[in-house]
């Protein structure tokens, strides 16, 4: 099972994949997406059920991805076809690669705007506007088809040349640069935010358990954040760990890049949260929190403007790397399966996904229902699958022997059948069945 030729590529360490994996799990979901949702379910409170849902159920799910794709070597559609040939585990794997044109048409168009923005805020176009004003921009922007299929075309014309770099050259190259430069500019937009004047009734919006907050919704909530956050259920970590050597531990990079994204998460809640109490704003506002709350509050600021400008390259930066690893699934796939070079298969996944995604350019309630069906029902779907089927049809011990290899000592073995056969399974069809019965929970 060697790779099908040499179109596919190998991280050059283990640094290089935590980098990588760090860059596709940290996106538009842990900077814009987890505070919000902290924030309007009991802050504190709502972490510790995140962290739960991380820790007891995500951390089993991507490490069966990536001893899948580690395994395999392939695709989603590849490693079903490989692991358990002639059945219709294959359509999981079909699922996974429409996911990722999906899940990539919507989040290019938002990772557009952010683009816009960057430059909007550079300009200065917001200095001297007032709520409704800066509100209007916002509507303005988003609703001109011209702006917004751009930003979206120039936003995945972007990834797609990182795309062609091939997996070191590409992707672990940009990752590297980005992933620290996105740290930077974080953490100095938290010390501008939790210094401003009255940033103490966002802290401890944020920081105290709420626990009256913290009602059923919440835990569905956090949940599909988690599985969203981490980049599972679509695939893209058994296409990231189909790049992985057998020298490396499974369970420390899984760690890491779950690390990495939980604390980055936690993180922007500290540069958003006080920022929005110092200036009395709504943290409930949705994507308007980011597009018009945001640009109000750097109106108010000392040198606001070049916070704001940094907060923008901060979400696309974020953006970029998640995006990478989105339309790299299709990518992967044609590569694969139909013998692709990399040049032809990324043109096909990027351009593909940039026309799926021009109706949500064009309405934002589009945008909406891509996200429902791919962001949400798609991921729970392709995560239980998953879990289904390294748990019972591949073998829990199949998957305990892959984590042994570059890990001879690893003895949680039982633990780990436990939790992908029972644990992992039973939560995520409940979170099936509640997002069902609770459709607007997240
Ligand atoms: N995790 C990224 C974010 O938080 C988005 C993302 C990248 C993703 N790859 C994914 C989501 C695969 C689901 C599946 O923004």
């Amino acid at each position: 099972m060697n790779a099908p030729d040499n179109e596919r590529g190998i991280w050059s360490s283990k640094l290089g994949f935590i980098m990588a994996g760090a860059g596709s799990a940290v996106g538009l979901g842990n900077i814009w997406r987890f505070p919000t949702i902290a924030g309007q379910n009991g802050g504190a409170a709502f972490v510790f059920v995140y962290l739960l849902s991380v820790i007891l159920i995500c951390l089993a799910v991507m490490i069966a991805e990536l001893a899948l794709g580690r395994h395999a070597q392939r695709n989603p559609v590849g490693v079903y076809k490989t692991l358990a040939p002639g059945t219709a585990w294959k359509y999981l794997g079909i699922l996974g690669v429409l996911t990722g044109w999906g899940i990539a048409s919507f989040y290019s168009v938002v990772a557009g705007w952010t683009l816009g923005y960057v430059f909007k805020t550079a300009a200065g176009a917001f200095i001297n506007l007032g709520p409704d004003e800066i509100a209007t921009v916002f509507s303005d922007f988003t609703t001109n088809p011209v702006l917004s299929i751009g930003c979206h075309a120039i936003f995945m014309g972007l990834t797609m040349l990182i795309l062609y770099g091939g997996v070191k050259g590409g992707i672990e190259r940009w990752s590297k640069i980005l992933m620290p430069l996105l740290l930077v500019i974080l953490v100095l937009l938290v010390v501008r935010s939790v210094t401003l004047p009255g940033a103490g009734k966002g802290l401890a919006f944020y920081l105290k358990p709420n626990w009256s907050a913290l009602t059923g919704k919440s835990v569905v909530a956090a949940m599909g954040q988690a599985l969203f956050s981490l980049s599972l259920g679509m695939g893209t970590m058994i296409t990231y760990g189909s790049y992985l050597s057998r020298k490396d531990n499974l369970i420390s990079s899984a760690g890491w890049v779950a690390s990495l994204d939980t604390g980055i998460a936690i993180l922007a809640g500290f540069a958003i949260m006080p920022a929005i109490f110092a200036f009395d704003l709504d943290p409930a506002a949705g994507a308007g929190l980011i597009f018009v709350v945001l640009p109000n509050m750097f109106n108010k600021i000392f040198l606001g403007n070049l916070f704001g400008t940094g907060f923008f390259v901060l979400l696309s930066v974020a953006a970029v790397t998640s995006l990478i690893s989105i339309v790299e699934v299709p990518a992967a796939y044609f590569i694969d399966e139909w013998k692709m070079s990399r040049k032809k298969a990324v043109t096909i996944a990027g351009g593909g996904a940039f026309l799926a995604g021009i109706p949500a350019a064009l309405s934002g309630n589009f945008l909406d229902w891509m996200n429902v069906i791919f962001g949400q029902y798609s991921l729970i779907i392709g995560s239980l699958g998953v879990a289904i089927f390294v748990g019972w049809q591949w073998g829990a011990s199949k998957a305990n022997a892959e984590i042994m290899q570059g890990n001879p000592k690893f003895s949680a073995s039982t633990a780990y059948a436990f939790a992908i056969r029972f644990m992992a399974p039973v939560s995520i069809t409940a979170l099936l069945i509640c997002l069902i019965l609770f459709p607007d929970a997240f």
